[in-house]
């Protein structure tokens, strides 16, 4: 079983007494109701590092008003099963301890939180800026892990890390899929059994534009347009965003020309949002 910790003074001993014996800190940070995609992480984490440390805290600053941050799935003793012993700690901060009231700072990254998630969760990306960069300072990890699953909030967690120089490396890990193509998500728990059928077309269209790609099509208003039929054809699928993306400019391009290109969207079923990605070479 791993020891819990509840408030930030537990975490800042444990962590002084962790680095006086010089063993090297993973950090995953997760809002629980753990799946096979957050292990992959702790996976990574337990490689990289003698200790990991994984926090289970859904973050109310990164909730829009009429999101799902009341239902959002809470098991901690389901987490802790499924935990096992593959981390050593689990950080588990209670609202009070990470927004004590009178809390009043913002920190925007402005590149990586326009278009995308960012257009349809306004203030989405602030809050997860905030919590990350608490998190990595009362852990001070010398590593930290993120899932591409959410390749927006990887690359703006990145550019965070730099441009404050937060002494930490970020690692992204691949996206872990169900069998059916599905990626895992704690929100998958929420589809509908017609829903959940019909769910897999994401990744069916996210493959069907890496093969036209691979055919030599490199229009991308042609490729959305495709992706944006394949998905169409699944009646419960609502289309929130279809976008490609350079990932360094953040620029959305008109023509794959060169190197990798991130291919991302977003699609609600019923009232469950999906978002998916992939990368995408020429
Ligand atoms: P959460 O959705 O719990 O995800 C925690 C981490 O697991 C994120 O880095 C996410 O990208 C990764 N992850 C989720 N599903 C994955 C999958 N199928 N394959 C690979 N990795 C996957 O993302 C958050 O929480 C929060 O925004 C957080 C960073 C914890 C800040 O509150």
């Amino acid at each position: 079983m791993p020891q819990l910790l509840y408030t930030i003074d537990e975490v800042r001993k444990t962590i002084k007494n962790i680095k006086s014996s010089n063993k090297t800190i993973g950090l995953v940070p997760t809002m629980g109701y753990l799946h096979d995609g957050h292990i992959s992480l702790i996976n990574q984490s337990n490689k990289d590092n003698d200790i990991t440390i994984i926090s289970v805290f859904v973050n109310p600053t990164q909730f829009g008003v009429n999101e799902d941050f009341d239902s959002y799935p809470r098991d901690l003793k389901r987490d802790l099963s499924v935990l096992n012993d593959s981390v050593d700690y689990v950080f588990t901060p209670s609202k009070d301890i990470m927004y004590p009231s009178g809390f009043d700072t913002q920190i925007i990254v402005n590149k990586y939180s326009s278009g995308l998630c960012g257009v349809s969760r306004p203030g989405h990306f602030n809050g997860v800026a905030i919590v990350v960069t608490k998190l990595l300072n009362i852990i001070t990890p010398d590593k930290v892990y993120f899932g591409e699953k959410d390749m927006q909030q990887y690359l703006l967690i990145s550019q965070l890390i730099k441009d404050l120089n937060i002494n930490v490396n970020a690692i992204g890990c691949t996206i872990i899929r169900e069998s059916d193509g599905l990626a895992m998500s704690s929100r998958n728990v929420y589809l509908s059994n017609d829903e959940r059928k019909q769910a897999p077309i994401l990744y069916k269209a996210l493959n069907l534009a890496k093969e036209l790609v691979a055919k030599g099509l490199y229009n991308t208003e042609q490729i959305i347009k495709l992706v944006t039929a394949t998905i169409n054809t699944m009646p419960l699928a609502e289309i929130d965003y279809i976008e490609i993306r350079d990932m360094d400019s953040w620029e959305a391009i008109e023509n794959i020309e060169n190197g990798k290109v991130l291919l991302a969207l977003a699609v609600k079923f019923g009232k469950t949002r999906l978002i998916d990605n992939m990368i995408i070479n020429k």
